[in-house]
């Protein structure tokens, strides 16, 4: 093996082991009963979302969803299972403050600064079931856009291998109606709103460009 040839090895490695610890998030388990807040792999996405957003996103909306679920978990008898399982079995407060975790990590995680071209495993998918990525991406659009109140715009995959977009109101995940999430957009106003005002379908139709195929394929 050449030199040059071991350094793209050695890269591919350690970027395989960061997509592993970035696609990790639901199986996330509570250290002492409480979850840790995952750190924001970028401080901006240039172009999409800005550093205030971004800052005020994950830095207090985050945050207040990780503190409030940690108030509520000693004592429900779900202190000792994983964050996906969590969202599953709770209800009321307890479930808006965990899908909102679960949600958030998800979103965030997905956006980065490379493998923004669809291929392989995702691109043979998407256009299995949408017929193409731009028929997917126009749907995806779609739903969001139309999602009445603050919600999200999921793809998910069906127990069958099927790929499918649904809508989620206020804290929703499509881990409890049994589906595989791969990926999200927020479309809560505080996610766009210092960046785009009320123009939600700018917003949705900007966000491909940071999305980060490989971490949503390796969620599969
Ligand atoms: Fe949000």
């Amino acid at each position: 093996m050449t030199v040059s040839a071991l350094s793209v090895s050695c890269l591919n490695v350690l970027r395989n082991k960061n997509l592993k610890n970035r696609n990790r998030m639901k199986d996330m388990m509570p250290k002492n009963g409480q979850f840790e807040m995952m750190q924001l792999p970028y401080a901006e996405l240039p172009g999409v979302i800005s550093a205030n957003t971004q800052s005020f996103h994950h830095g207090k909306h985050l945050k207040a969803y990780v503190d409030n679920m940690n108030k509520m978990l000693p004592g429900s008898g779900l202190e000792d299972l994983p964050l996906a399982e969590v969202v599953k079995k709770s209800q009321g407060g307890l479930f808006n403050n965990a899908g909102q975790v679960l949600n958030h990590t998800m979103y965030f995680e997905q956006f980065g600064f490379a493998n923004h071209e669809l291929d392989g495993k995702m691109l043979e998918l998407l256009e299995r079931d949408f017929g193409s990525t731009e028929a997917f991406k126009k749907e995806f659009e779609q739903k969001g856009a139309t999602l009445f109140g603050s919600g999200w715009v999921w793809l998910s995959m069906a127990a069958d291998g099927k790929l499918v977009i649904t809508q989620e109101a206020n804290a929703g995940n499509p881990v409890t109606s049994g589906l595989k999430p791969l990926l999200t957009f927020d479309v809560w106003e505080h996610a766009y709103y210092l960046d785009y005002q009320n123009r939600r379908a700018d917003y949705l139709a900007a966000l491909w460009q940071a999305v980060d195929w490989q971490v949503v394929a390796a969620r599969i």
